[in-house]
């Protein structure tokens, strides 16, 4: 794993903006997209930017299940809203959370991952470590599968909702295995909240308690944080 430890989340945000842009000069094809407040900074500089997405694949992540994409709180509407309605791809991929057969939409995920191998799979972090919605104890090497959300994970998302009652309790999320194929992994952290989770995915043992841990087991994984998320970190 490389750290890449920066004076903020804008600096960082930029290193991230300059490795999909060399990836994708380099023959990308396919960007694994997250949602949350830390690639939001990212996509702002990707529309600002003269890049071109329109032969470029996304493959995002997760979504809540049972919320449309019409929904403000879905994340297919997350990444309209920030990126796909201002720099069009040529197609983009997110779980349906209204899958009418809810039992084959992580197998028929899964299909649009093995069709569309990524390159370049950006991720988020939670507190408690998790990446997609791979809550602790999830399979380090699973696929796309459905999770019930733990209450930290409620609580933390709840900020988006009117309502803490109105937190979905159930996800599609892509799996830890799926994550582990694609080419290149870059994550991203800020403030001091992801401190713990960032000791602990960098210099912790590989477990499923911390699941981001399992990024130990890639070969090309970046993590760029800021000072705050790299504060507990023993090598500076
Ligand atoms: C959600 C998403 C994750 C994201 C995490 C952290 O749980 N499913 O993909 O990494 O939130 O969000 P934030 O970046 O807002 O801290």
């Amino acid at each position: 794993m490389q750290v890449r430890v920066f004076n903020n989340k804008d600096e960082a945000s930029a290193a991230a903006f300059d490795i999909i842009k060399d990836g994708m000069q380099n023959g990308a094809k396919v960007l694994g997209l997250a949602t949350g407040s830390s690639p939001v900074t990212l996509y702002d500089k990707m529309v600002a930017s003269d890049l071109d997405f329109s032969n470029m694949t996304s493959v995002n992540l997760d979504e809540y299940v049972g919320l449309s994409g019409d929904n403000d709180q879905s994340y297919r509407y997350f990444m309209n809203q920030h990126l796909f309605n201002k720099k069009p791809f040529k197609e983009t991929f997110v779980p349906n959370g209204l899958a009418t057969d809810a039992d084959n939409e992580p197998a028929r995920y899964d299909k649009v991952i093995a069709e569309h191998p990524i390159d370049i799979q950006l991720l988020g972090i939670g507190r408690n470590g998790h990446i997609g919605f791979n809550e602790p104890g999830s399979d380090l090497k699973g696929g796309t599968h459905k999770v019930a959300l733990t209450q930290s994970t409620i609580d933390a998302n709840a900020r988006f909702f009117a309502n803490k009652d109105d937190v979905p309790r159930y996800a599609y999320s892509m799996g830890i295995g799926s994550i582990l194929k694609s080419k290149k992994i870059i994550l991203l952290a800020f403030g001091e909240s992801k401190a713990d989770a960032i000791k602990a995915t960098v210099e912790g043992p590989v477990t499923a308690d911390v699941p981001a841990s399992a990024l130990q087991n890639h070969d090309d994984v970046i993590i760029l944080v800021d000072k705050e998320a790299a504060s507990k970190l023993s090598q500076k």
